[in-house]
């Protein structure tokens, strides 16, 4: 039987205040310290460049790890439009200056009727253990773009990713953190790690 190997803190590859908040929000309850890069002392910046999300999520991870050598999760997340082939996507960070990419958005859908703006969130998650070794878990969040910008909790393109009735900006985090790709893709990676690092 494998030994258990508790993890029992970790390092995200990653210094956005809100992507850290949510994973210390979800992670916490479970006795698992998250530590920003800084903290970890590992200040990289690598260039994205892989063409989809996971070779990015990937790049992040391991340009830490290579510093730290402590187990380290990098997630690399976008929204994919259907009417737009799956854009923005790898590119959601750099589609608009920050704080105008839902402007963007809502001109570029603005002849799209609602029954075509069906869209998802992405989350894929490289978690690189003490060991070195690369594991992949990835968590999806299906919706649609609204029409206006609505509410003002969140990030990114939380105002007009409609869940339901209700923005992304509109619901709390505690509620978004059920439901979001980015929960997903981390109940995911706890049933990695369960199978693979737990007796
Ligand atoms: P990343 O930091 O390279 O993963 O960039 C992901 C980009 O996708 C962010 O800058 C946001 O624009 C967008 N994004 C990812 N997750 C979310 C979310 O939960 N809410 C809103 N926008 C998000």
């Amino acid at each position: 039987m494998m030994k258990k190997m508790k993890i029992d803190k970790l390092v995200m590859a990653t210094n956005n205040k809100n992507k850290l908040r949510e994973v210390r929000e979800i992670l916490s309850p479970l006795g698992i310290e998250v530590l920003s890069q800084r903290e970890a002392g590992a200040d990289t910046n690598p260039d994205e460049n892989g063409s989809n999300f996971s070779e990015n999520a990937y790049i992040k991870a391991k340009s830490v790890y290579d510093i730290v050598k402590l187990p380290v999760m990098a997630d690399d997340s976008g929204l994919c439009v259907d009417c737009l082939g799956g854009k923005p996507g790898v590119y959601s960070a750099r589609y608009a200056p920050e704080g105008q990419e839902c402007e963007k958005l809502l001109d570029e859908l603005k002849d799209i009727p609602e029954s075509e703006r069906t869209a998802k969130f992405v989350c894929v998650i490289s978690f690189i253990d003490e060991n070195g070794e690369n594991n992949f878990v990835s968590g999806e969040c299906h919706g649609k773009i609204g029409f206006e910008k609505r509410g003002s909790n969140g990030f990114g393109y939380d105002p007009i990713f409609m869940y339901g009735e209700k923005s992304f900006a509109e619901i709390s985090s505690e509620e978004k953190n059920k439901v979001s790709h980015r929960a997903e893709a981390l109940k995911a990676l706890y049933r990695l790690l369960n199978e693979r690092y737990c007796d």
